[in-house]
């Protein structure tokens, strides 16, 4: 089997100044991709701009003998993603790759949560995938080929206490992504989300914060709570090497890449699928609210599960079901 290489390739990669980004940015470029290191250079919170981040990873990637130019504008806003994709354009001519990984974080327990911490998540994580996506989509269309990967979340997926701004914008990543492969297959383009569990500073301030906060306290008191403690998460995260995420979103960003909406969960150098499932339910032409609660178990009983691949897949099944 030969190595995946990307020769002539162009790939955007946003929040590329540090973290899970560097390392997506540095292997992509190891690999003869020509990068566009984009990143803000803010805090977690997303406050403050430094050149920077963005700069040194790029002098990096050059140092070791790749390609890379630095781009400091802000996914946040439609003249901002534009921007990022200008830049690739006059930079390198084309735009094949982008990866959606810029993000921010302004958690708070929902009692807590406001306008003001909802917003920026939002614009950052959900509305800067579309304002970066948008205008490279014209792009990938013209020239019949691209790959997207999002970045999404557990939180999003699954679930976290004090994340509601954040996964809710993570979800809505989801729904992104199958759009966008649902659009994307006339036209070469396949689009996928990686969940990444990786030691950043975004996961850093994850495990420490909450617990100097009230919120962290109930965290704590609650009997549902993840049993992976953060004192036993401590003991783990030196194995957290983002540099193991980054060879999936490579993948899923090649042109060999097999898939298009779909999910990866990748840490630790261990890569699983997560997928949307449907279970065979329960189906009477009459139905009541009676019926609901006297076949709940039936309803959510997960063998024989289906995976629809989109809504027209569920609908046939829908129809079969109500046919007899
Ligand atoms: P990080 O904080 O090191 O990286 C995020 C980067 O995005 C920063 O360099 C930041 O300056 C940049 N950024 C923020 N706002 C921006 C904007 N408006 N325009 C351009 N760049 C901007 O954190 P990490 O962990 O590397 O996060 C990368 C992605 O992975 C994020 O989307 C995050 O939500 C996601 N993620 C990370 C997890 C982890 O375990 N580290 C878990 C789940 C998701």
């Amino acid at each position: 089997m030969t190595d995946l290489g990307f020769d002539g390739r162009v790939a955007v990669v946003t929040g590329a100044g540090g973290g899970l980004g560097r390392e997506y940015a540095r292997l992509l470029a190891s690999r003869g991709a020509r990068v566009v290191v984009n990143d803000t250079g803010g805090s977690t919170a997303g406050e403050g701009v430094d050149q920077g981040p963005a700069e040194s990873v790029a002098r990096e990637i050059r140092d070791e003998g790749g390609e890379a130019w630095a781009d400091t504008n802000s996914v946040a806003t439609p003249e901002g993603g534009q921007a990022v994709i200008r830049s690739a354009l006059d930079a390198y001519g084309r735009v094949d790759i982008v990866v959606n990984n810029a993000g921010i974080l302004c958690d708070a327990p929902f009692h807590d949560m406001t306008a003001e911490l909802l917003e920026p998540v939002f614009d950052v994580h959900l509305k800067g995938a579309f304002f970066v996506t948008r205008p490279a989509w014209n792009v990938m269309r013209e020239q019949g080929y691209g790959r997207v990967v999002n970045t999404i979340s557990a939180a999003g997926v699954l679930g976290t206490a004090n994340k509601s701004n954040y996964g809710a914008a993570k979800a809505g990543l989801v729904g992104l992504t199958r759009v966008l492969a649902a659009e994307g297959t006339t036209h070469g383009i396949k689009v996928n989300a990686v969940a990444p569990i990786a030691l950043t500073r975004m996961l850093t301030q994850s495990l420490t914060k909450p617990e100097a906060t009230k919120a962290g306290a109930e965290q704590r008191a609650d009997p549902t709570r993840n049993a992976m403690t953060v004192e036993r998460m401590t003991s783990f995260v030196d194995r957290l090497d983002p540099a193991l995420v980054a060879p999936a979103v490579a993948y899923l960003a090649h042109e060999e890449c097999p898939v298009s909406g779909e999910m990866y969960t990748v840490g630790a150098g261990h890569v699983a699928r997560y997928f949307i499932g449907r279970t065979n339910g329960y189906f009477n032409p009459d139905l009541s609210m009676e019926d609901v609660r006297d076949h709940f178990a039936e309803i959510r009983e997960e063998s024989g599960y289906t995976v629809p691949r989109g809504s027209g897949e569920e609908i046939s099944q829908l129809f079969r079901a109500a046919s007899g």
